[in-house]
């Protein structure tokens, strides 16, 4: 265990390890590699002898289907059959990538819970909501790898790395990564490297921003009459961002951006260039799905504009099109959207 925890670099942080197990210990600082190992194996145990149901959390949590199935004794035997009939290979998976949804806690799937309440050990990017990390169990070994202000990502190579070394080593792992692993979170890579490293791997989907966050703005993806398809684009880009923008300014069509606040002025300048209207109406969701929501909404030629003037912060969602309208009509959770009259942007 020693040589695999040398492994973690300094930025990698572990939290909510059992009280007096140094797995929390912090590189640089050598970490007293046996008492991980305990901790480790403490953790196996108890999930061998509690099992996912038997875990105190679960009566907490508030999952309406497990609450359902204390109150309609024939949907138990329903609810009971279906878990029965979870295909096998999550049963064999060394390493299960779990999609964690936008930052609701409600939003993760059933399975995605199962993993984090077996893993040996959870690895955890910044778009984890804290609300979902309030849900590891206390004793686990928790590993922040992802990036943050004040400090970079560890490396994908050297990520990937650690998660075949940590599998490697009969842990089980439960990879948990914002949204969708395989919707821009290169969960994809990642499964290449472990599959590579004879690793048995599964995924776990997670609801993407693109759906969340816009049904928690009131904002459909399609809707009839007013577009007919929906398109993910990543806005990230060192410099060019290299799409088919001619494709993207077509009508008929809603546009997601991820990763794209930064490039919003380009963004908003090469649609219209490309021929879509200035007025097309437009919606930025920053904290999409969490108490700290906002949502703005502008023409695609103000968003920019409307940004600087809200302080937006990543993570942000940028959603385009027509069905933006109808946001106000359809809004629901938490605040009010927030429309700046047009005199102000002047
Ligand atoms: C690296 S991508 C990861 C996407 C993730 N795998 C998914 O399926 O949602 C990160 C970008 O997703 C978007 N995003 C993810 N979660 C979000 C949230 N809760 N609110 C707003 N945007 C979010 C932002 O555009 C952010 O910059």
């Amino acid at each position: 265990m020693a040589p695999l925890l040398s492994l973690l670099p300094p930025m990698v942080q572990c939290t909510k390890a059992t009280p007096g197990c140094d797995a929390t210990v912090h590189s640089p600082a050598p970490l007293p590699g046996d008492n991980a190992a305990m901790c480790f194996i403490r953790r196996a145990r108890k999930a061998r002898q509690t099992g996912f149901f038997g875990h105190p959390i679960h009566w907490r949590l508030g999952l309406a289907p497990l609450l359902l199935c204390r109150a309609l004794p024939v949907t138990r035997n329903r609810q009971e059959g279906a878990m029965a009939h979870t295909p096998k290979p999550s049963e064999e998976a060394r390493v299960s990538l779990v999609g964690a949804g936008p930052g609701d806690p409600d939003l993760l799937t059933v399975k995605a819970l199962r993993c984090i309440q077996q893993a040996d050990v959870i690895l955890y990017d910044n778009l984890v909501s804290e609300a979902i990390r309030d849900l590891f169990p206390k004793d686990s070994t928790a590993l922040f790898v992802g990036k943050s202000k004040h400090r970079h990502g560890i490396g994908q190579h050297r990520l990937n790395d650690l998660i075949v070394q940590l599998a490697q080593q009969g842990l089980q792992v439960c990879r948990l990564k914002g949204g969708d692993p395989f919707v821009f979170g290169r969960g994809s890579e990642e499964m290449l490297a472990l599959h590579q490293a004879g690793i048995a791997t599964e995924v776990v989907p997670g609801i993407t921003a693109a759906s969340g966050c816009t049904s928690y703005a009131g904002i459909p993806l399609t809707h009839r009459g007013l577009a007919q398809a929906c398109t993910l684009v990543t806005g990230h880009g060192e410099s060019e961002l290299d799409l088919d923008w001619a494709g993207l300014a077509r009508g008929n069509q809603t546009l997601v951006f991820y990763m794209g606040l930064s490039q919003l002025e380009r963004i908003s300048a090469t649609l219209q260039r490309y021929g879509m209207a200035a007025s097309t109406p437009a919606a930025l969701i920053e904290q999409g799905c969490r108490p700290e929501q906002r949502l703005v909404t502008a023409t695609l030629a103000e968003l920019p504009l409307q940004a600087k003037q809200h302080g937006l912060a990543s993570p942000t969602l940028i959603v385009i099109g027509e069905v933006v309208s109808l946001s106000a009509a359809l809004a629901w959770f938490g605040a009010p959207s927030q429309t700046l009259p047009a005199a102000l942007t002047a």
